[in-house]
């Protein structure tokens, strides 16, 4: 007889970028407990396509201006992304704003980085913003995406500290080493289904904290 469990199945990523892809590159050279299956952008020359397209992963680029509206935009993302199958869909470095429409489609599915400590900084330039307030801890986080931006339930944060010497360039070079461990951590999380979620808040399951309560309940 064999006793071997069968593999589970991992699950199929698509990545959603709109320029260098060096999170991309993170989530390619770490385990993440899935496949990246597809990148796709807004932007047609953006430099993570071609980092994809040498790892031989499947690419599409969509021109956000040649849609009538963001809601418009955001169908055709989820045609690209739904055509391919996928479980899982990672905003890494993504510059548009996603519409309920893309939101609500993949809700429970879909993670973003974003360089600050949420909720801090919401938004664009967050090193600078940090800096001009003169925080001593920035940072990274990784959160499951909502209809709002730049909010939902956290995932994962790293922090750095900040240097009387930091300008914004040097904070984000910081940061990103930083973005590069979290993401891939975050995606497996996801991937292995250990996130619970409750309200804002996210905990973590250990591995085979839901087969011992299978196999408790089975018991008795
Ligand atoms: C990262 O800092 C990410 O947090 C932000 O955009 C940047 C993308 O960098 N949203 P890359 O394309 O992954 O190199």
């Amino acid at each position: 007889m064999n006793t071997m469990a069968a593999p589970a199945t991992r699950k199929r990523i698509g990545v959603l970028i709109s320029g260098r892809g060096s999170n991309l590159a993170a989530l390619l050279r770490n385990e993440c407990g899935g496949d990246v299956v597809v990148v796709g952008s807004n932007k047609l020359d953006a430099k993570g396509l071609e980092l994809a397209r040498d790892a031989g992963i499947d690419t599409f680029a969509v021109n956000h201006k040649q849609f009538p509206s963001r809601e418009a935009f955001d169908q055709s993302l989820i045609d690209e992304l739904t055509a391919r199958s996928v479980d899982v869909v990672v905003l890494a470095g993504f510059m548009r704003i996603l519409t309920p429409v893309f939101t609500d489609h993949f809700a429970g599915c879909l993670i973003n980085i974003h360089p600050s400590l949420l909720p801090s900084y919401p938004g664009l330039d967050t090193h600078a913003r940090a800096l001009a307030d003169g925080v001593k801890l920035h940072g990274c986080t990784v959160h499951l995406v909502t209809s709002v931006l730049d909010h939902g339930p956290i995932i994962a944060q790293a922090a750095v500290q900040v240097d009387d010497d930091d300008t914004a360039e040097t904070l984000a070079a910081k940061v990103l080493v930083q973005e590069h461990q979290i993401l891939p951590y975050a995606v497996r999380l996801l991937c292995e289904d250990r996130l619970q979620v409750d309200g804002l808040r996210v905990s973590i399951r250990s591995v085979g904290a839901g087969l011992g309560r299978a196999v408790s309940e089975a018991a008795g």
